[in-house]
């Protein structure tokens, strides 16, 4: 059996240099922490950039990361601006999750995107073997599927996007969406979280690019390329496990006392301007204006990751926020309460599961998420199936969670009333809820996901033996 060899634009961990130290952290977001545990039931190789310029004193931390086949691709500080901070997250990330007014469209940064596209082939090509299974991954590397292929037109390639694909209107802004369609063809098979994406997709193909397709198949150059949807799910055995742990539970122990024993809702996401947390805040005053009888039973805990601190519109956002969380916090506070508990920094996976026990509700409203693992994790988390989740239905999670209480993310009143809801929903309900989407989420987890994914790459392949 070939090795797997995953190309992404993070590896799963990312080198961190503080006060002199040089050391590894887990990356955050759902592809490094969701791929993670996939590693181990491959012979995987890993290419991504380490997050950090390293320099050529640490050599050793080098040969040891490649030693645990992670490859890391050296970026400069002007090919990070143009390629990460530029083209992927003011260009692509903003659009394709359907806020075309933050779309920057710059020249410079393509060129500087191709450059950096160019320079993962060159490290995937120095290690790749014929027979591995190449696995690309998310908007950075969206050319590099036909870059490989003009290389190695032999070569397994798979691809899969994590966040949504647009709609023909929105993509059909970009001056490069050709190029981009014409990257990601090179791939063997193209899969997206939810069929809404899939036939985002192929819509563009046809009008961009004229190929019709059959049943998800296109014929590409004498190639047969499949696009389907993959849902991604998460490492349930192992969200479980931590949750049922002494340690987790003496942890939601100290939690519920520090809240004075009130009841909690919880979100957490990265600080990003696609999960709607300002109109979150918004509901949540709502809710207490409307509710007045829940002041100061109820606390609202914010957890907010800092990601990608160097790009305008989140440095914006995360003013805005700090600004809400003091108005919400003044207008009802006490001495003895504090509505909204805001914490804005990386926590260890622990600490987030306990989180995710103590919560009576998860409050989960991105305006557009690709899947938001988050949801999944919480509803594993909760091992005495007790506690309720409100989902957002623009998330790709919407479709799978059909227990939750699904709300318009943009409709205050409607999560308000959803936030009631919730906190008086019997345990009864909850437990079947929580007991219906955890079978779902053990059954189709992480590996499955990955393993059908391989095998349907490995079948499309075959197909394309037969075929020429
Ligand atoms: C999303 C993307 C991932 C990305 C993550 C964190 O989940 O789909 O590819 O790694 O966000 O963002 P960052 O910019 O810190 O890698």
């Amino acid at each position: 059996m070939g090795r797997l060899l995953i190309v992404s634009n993070r590896l799963p961990v990312t080198v961190i240099r503080k006060k002199g130290r040089i050391y590894l952290q887990p990356s955050v977001g759902g592809l490094a922490t969701g791929l993670a545990s996939v590693l181990r039931k491959y012979d995987t190789l890993w290419v991504g950039w380490p997050g950090i310029e390293m320099e050529n004193s640490e050599e050793n931390l080098e040969a040891r990361m490649k030693s645990e086949g992670l490859y890391p691709v050296h970026l400069s500080k002007g090919e990070v601006n143009g390629y990460y901070h530029g083209f992927c997250n003011k260009t692509i990330w903003p659009l394709f999750h359907g806020f075309p007014q933050y779309t920057i469209y710059n020249e410079k940064w393509w060129s500087v995107y191709k450059k950096v596209n160019e320079k993962f082939l060159n490290v995937v090509t120095e290690i790749a073997k014929p027979g591995d299974i190449i696995w690309i991954h998310d908007y950075h590397l969206m050319l590099l599927p036909n870059l490989l292929r003009e290389e190695a037109p032999e070569a397994k390639i798979g691809f899969f996007l994590h966040i949504p694909f647009p709609s023909f209107e929105m993509f059909r802004l970009l001056p490069w969406r050709r190029d981009l369609l014409e990257g990601l063809l090179g791939a063997d098979l193209i899969g997206f979280h939810i069929y809404d994406y899939v036939q985002n997709f192929l819509q563009c193909v046809h009008r961009l690019l004229g190929y019709e397709h059959e049943l998800g198949k296109l014929i590409v150059e004498d190639r047969v390329v499949k696009v389907d949807a993959f849902p991604m799910g998460i490492d349930y055995d192992k969200f479980k496990e931590i949750a049922s742990s002494p340690q987790v539970e003496e942890e939601v122990k100290k939690i519920r006392k520090k809240l004075g024993g009130r009841r909690i809702i919880l979100s957490i996401d990265r600080l990003d301007y696609t999960k709607g947390i300002p109109l979150r805040l918004e509901a949540f005053d709502t809710f207490l204006e409307k509710y007045p009888e829940y002041i100061g039973k109820v606390t609202f805990v914010l957890k907010l990751v800092p990601s990608r601190t160097r790009v305008e519109h989140y440095v914006q956002l995360k003013k805005y926020i700090d600004e809400l969380v003091g108005k919400i916090n003044g207008k009802y506070g006490d001495i003895d309460w504090t509505p909204v508990q805001y914490i804005y920094r990386f926590l260890p996976l622990e600490k987030l599961v306990a989180l995710y026990r103590a919560a009576d509700v998860a409050l989960i409203t991105p305006l557009r998420d690709g899947m938001n693992i988050v949801a999944k994790e919480f509803v594993a988390s909760k091992v005495d199936g007790k506690g309720a989740l409100i989902l957002s239905e623009t998330t790709g999670a919407a479709f799978e969670l059909v227990e939750a209480i699904v709300v318009n993310p943009n409709n205050k009143e409607e999560v308000a009333e959803a936030l009631k809801r919730a906190l008086e929903m019997s345990e009864d309900e909850q437990i079947n809820r929580n007991r219906a989407m955890q079978e779902r989420l053990r059954r189709y987890n992480v590996e499955k996901w990955a393993e059908e994914f391989i095998q349907e790459l490995n079948k499309i392949k075959e197909v394309q033996q037969e075929f020429s």
